[in-house]
């Protein structure tokens, strides 16, 4: 199997690498990161036929090691293109968009770890796959679970599918206590260790609704039954509720390892030694006045059109300026909330969503709406 790996120096990128090591996967191209030693180390060792560097001067660091190297967002396109039997895109936030729709437009499958590809442009996307006869196979450990769980089941007999949520770094701290929160608390996730995107995701919960979204666009379940829902020990990935009342639910040690391997294997099992321990599990609604980006996220999805690209838009710009220390965790939702409230929706085309995403990180990364 040809593989291409997008987000090579990220979180699952390095958790796939260490698969591709271990399951003798032939990696034909890499999208690389910021951190040039790491990148060359990475080039090193798997030796891909094409590569993507972030910037133009990190381009002359890496022709001794590869005869085609592309750069920039334009690079991670051309990338996706080539053919192969599989691209992975594990970019983080809306970069990873239309690296998803060339790969797609070339007839590569593609095991997706960018939720911000489907929850912008679900429509698009899952209509071009149809078109392409194009596999997608989720990585986001809730969609492989979900995947799982359905597999063999008439989608029709579905009642109800839970998304597990870990609540994040604050979910036991109230409403109240979070106005003074710093980023170093936010990034303490209780169960995952991840990129600081989407553990600050998971820290506003705003993750568990971009998942629905992702789950509505890939499973074609309405929104009525999916439910999201809190679970401390983040070992039950998601529950399928049947017409029968039988309820399917897929249990596996919080590792991340396990729905990349397979999605690597496009669904079928493999050997991988992560044996679980079975104890207590706790249940909880989730109260959305408590966690309001999770029903902003739901609302947005259901009206669909740009409100999506809206709500991940706003969001990642408002996570990047809570990384940078330039505004509050509470004014995250602030952000996201005051953009929701001031769209006025409309059907996009693929070239809407991007401009509209641009537009709305720019003004927020710069500062003009909350200073
Ligand atoms: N981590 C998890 O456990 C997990 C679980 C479920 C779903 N996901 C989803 O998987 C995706 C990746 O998450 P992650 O945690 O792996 O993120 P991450 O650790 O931040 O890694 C993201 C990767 O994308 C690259 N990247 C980001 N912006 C780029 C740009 N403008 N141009 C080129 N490359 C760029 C990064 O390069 P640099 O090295 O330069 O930063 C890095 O290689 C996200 O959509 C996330 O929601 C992650």
């Amino acid at each position: 199997m040809n593989i291409i790996l997008l987000g090579a120096t990220g979180s699952i990128g390095s958790m796939t690498l260490d698969l591709i090591r271990e399951n003798n996967i032939n990696v034909i191209g890499l999208s690389l990161g910021r951190d040039i030693d790491k990148s060359l180390s990475i080039v090193k060792e798997f030796k891909p036929k094409y590569i993507c560097v972030r910037k133009d001067d990190d381009k002359a660091k890496f022709e001794s090691l590869c005869d085609n190297i592309y750069v920039g967002d334009l690079g991670l396109e051309k990338l996706s293109e080539i053919p192969c039997d599989l691209v992975i895109n594990a970019l983080a936030g809306s970069i990873g968009l239309l690296p998803t729709v060339k790969a797609i437009n070339a007839k590569n499958d593609i095991a997706l770890a960018n939720k911000e590809s489907l929850v912008m442009a679900g429509d698009i996307i899952m209509k071009l796959a149809k078109k392409n006869n194009v596999n997608i196979y989720p990585i986001d450990s809730e969609h492989s679970a979900i995947w799982q769980a359905i597999k063999g089941e008439d989608i029709k007999a579905i009642n109800k599918v839970y998304i597990t949520a870990s609540g994040g770094a604050f979910r036991d701290k109230k409403r109240e206590e979070l106005e003074n929160v710093t980023v170093d608390d936010a990034l303490k996730h209780p169960n995952w260790s991840m990129g600081k995107k989407i553990t600050i995701d998971c820290a506003t919960m705003m993750n568990k609704g971009l998942e629905i979204i992702e789950a509505h666009h890939l499973f074609n379940i309405p929104y009525s039954k999916i439910t999201p829902i809190l679970h401390k020990e983040s070992k039950v990935h998601a529950l399928v509720e049947f017409s029968d009342s039988t309820l399917k639910a897929i249990i596996s040690n919080p590792d991340m390892k396990e729905p990349i391997l397979y999605a690597l294997n496009r669904g079928n099992r493999s050997n991988y030694d992560n044996k679980i321990k079975l104890s207590t599990l706790h249940f909880k609604k989730v109260q959305f006045k408590r966690f309001p980006l999770v029903k902003y996220a739901i609302d947005a999805g259901k009206k669909g059109g740009i409100m999506p690209t809206v709500l991940t838009a706003s969001n990642e710009a408002a996570v990047n300026l809570f990384l940078d220390g330039k505004i509050s965790f509470l004014d995250i939702e602030k952000i996201v909330i005051n953009e929701l409230s001031n769209t006025k929706n409309f059907k996009p085309t693929l070239e809407d969503i991007i401009k509209v995403d641009k537009e709305i990180r720019e003004r927020i990364l710069g500062g003009r709406l909350w200073q």
